[in-house]
C-alpha cells in the first residue's frame, strides 16, 4: 500500500498540537524541535511505508539502548558526534579561527575528578601486565604561539583488553586507572607514563552492536587516547590520538579520525633513552604537541555544560 497521509492538513494540525505550538505554556525551543523531528519521522514513515512490526521493533530498540545505557555509544556510531565536530570546524571557518590542533569527539566513557600532578604522571597501576610502556610528552602552545604553563592536560584511555576504567564489565580496574590530569609544568610541557591502548570494541550482543550489525558495519575503534586541554584565556579543546599503525585507523566506527591526530609512534630500544625515562626496557614514545585557540570575546563559544557523563 502507498496510502500518503503526511500533506493532509489534519497531519499538519496533529504535529502543531502534538508539539504543543498551539498552547502557550512550555519551551518554544523544545517545541521548534520537536516539531521539526516529528515532522521528519512522519514523513519517513509515509515515504518508506513504516510498517506497525518496523515502528515497534525499533521501540523496543530503543528501550533497549536506554536500558544499558547506550545512547551514548550509539550517537558516535551514527556519525552524530562527528557531524556537531564538522559544524564546529564550520562555525571556526567563519569566524575565521584556525584550530591548529583539530578538535575530535569526546566520546563516552570521560569521568571527571582523575588525580592531579604537574608536569608529569603515571597513568596505570602497572597491573595490566599484556602492556607495552608508553612515553608521551608535548607542549601546549597558546594563541600567540608561546608556551603556556599551567595549562591543564587530561588524558585517559583504555587498556589492552579496550576496557575503561569506571566501565570495566569484569570490574577489575581500580577507580581512575590510566585517567589523569596533568598541569603543563613551567616549560609548557605535559608528559605521562602509561601503555599502550589497544583498540576498543562496543559490547558484543548489545543494541549498539545489532543496529552496526544490520547496516553491515562493525563497532570497533582503533586504539586511542583520549585528551581535554584547557588553560586560562582559551577554548578547550577536546581532542583525541590515534595509534599509528592501528589497522583501523582510517576505519572509525566512531568517526574520529583527523589529519594531524596520528602522531608518529617511535620504538625505542637505547639504554640512554631507557635510563632517560627511569624505565627497565624498550617503550615506544609519542610527542604530541597542541596549540590551543583564544576565547572569543571573551569566552568560550563552544563550551558544552550541559552535556550529562553518565556514570559507569
Ligand atoms: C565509543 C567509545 C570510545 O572509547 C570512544 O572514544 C568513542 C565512542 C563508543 O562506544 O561509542
Ligand atoms: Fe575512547
Amino acid at each position: 500500500m502507498t496510502a500518503k497521509i503526511f500533506d493532509r492538513s489534519e497531519t499538519q494540525e496533529f504535529l502543531q498540537v502534538l508539539s504543543g505550538l498551539t498552547n502557550d505554556k512550555g519551551n518554544p525551543r523544545v517545541k521548534e524541535i520537536t516539531h521539526r523531528l516529528m515532522s521528519d519521522l512522519f514523513k519517513a514513515i509515509d515515504d518508506l511505508n513504516i510498517t506497525p512490526d518496523e515502528y515497534w521493533t525499533a521501540i523496543a530498540w530503543v528501550n533497549e539502548i536506554g536500558a544499558s545505557g547506550q545512547a551514548g555509544l550509539i550517537s558516535p556510531g551514527l556519525g552524530l558526534d562527528h557531524y556537531l565536530d564538522e559544524r564546529l570546524d564550520a562555525i571556526d571557518e567563519e569566524l575565521g579561527i584556525q584550530n591548529g590542533t583539530p578538535r575530535t569527539i569526546e566520546g563516552p566513557l570521560y569521568v571527571a575528578g582523575a588525580p592531579v600532578s604537574t608536569g608529569f604522571a603515571r597513568l596505570d597501576d602497572g597491573t595490566d601486565t599484556d602492556g607495552h610502556t608508553l612515553i608521551m610528552h608535548g607542549k601546549v602552545y597558546g594563541a600567540d604561539g608561546k608556551t603556556l604553563s599551567g595549562a591543564t592536560v587530561e588524558v585517559w584511555h583504555c587498556d589492552t583488553r579496550g576496557f575503561y576504567s569506571h566501565f570495566d564489565p569484569t570490574g577489575k580496574q581500580a577507580p581512575f586507572n590510566m585517567r589523569r590530569t596533568i598541569i603543563t609544568d613551567d616549560e609548557g610541557c605535559y608528559k605521562f607514563q602509561s601503555i599502550v591502548p589497544k583498540g576498543y570494541g562496543v559490547p558484543p550482543g548489545s543494541p549498539t552492536e545489532q543496529l552496526l550489525s544490520a547496516l553491515g558495519r562493525h563497532g570497533q575503534r582503533p586504539a586511542h587516547i583520549h585528551f581535554f586541554i584547557s588553560a586560562d584565556g582559551h577554548r578547550k579543546l577536546t581532542t583525541q590520538i590515534n595509534i599509528a599503525g592501528d589497522p583501523l585507523v582510517n576505519d572509525d566506527f566512531a568517526y574520529a579520525t583527523r589529519d594531524g591526530l596520528v602522531p608518529d609512534v617511535i620504538e625505542r630500544t637505547d639504554a640512554d633513552s631507557i635510563q632517560a625515562n627511569n624505565l627497565n626496557g624498550p617503550f615506544a614514545e609519542i610527542v604530541f604537541d597542541v596549540h590551543l585557540t583564544p576565547l572569543v570575546n571573551g569566552v568560550d563559544n563552544q563550551v558544552n555544560l550541559q552535556r550529562k557523563r553518565a556514570a559507569a
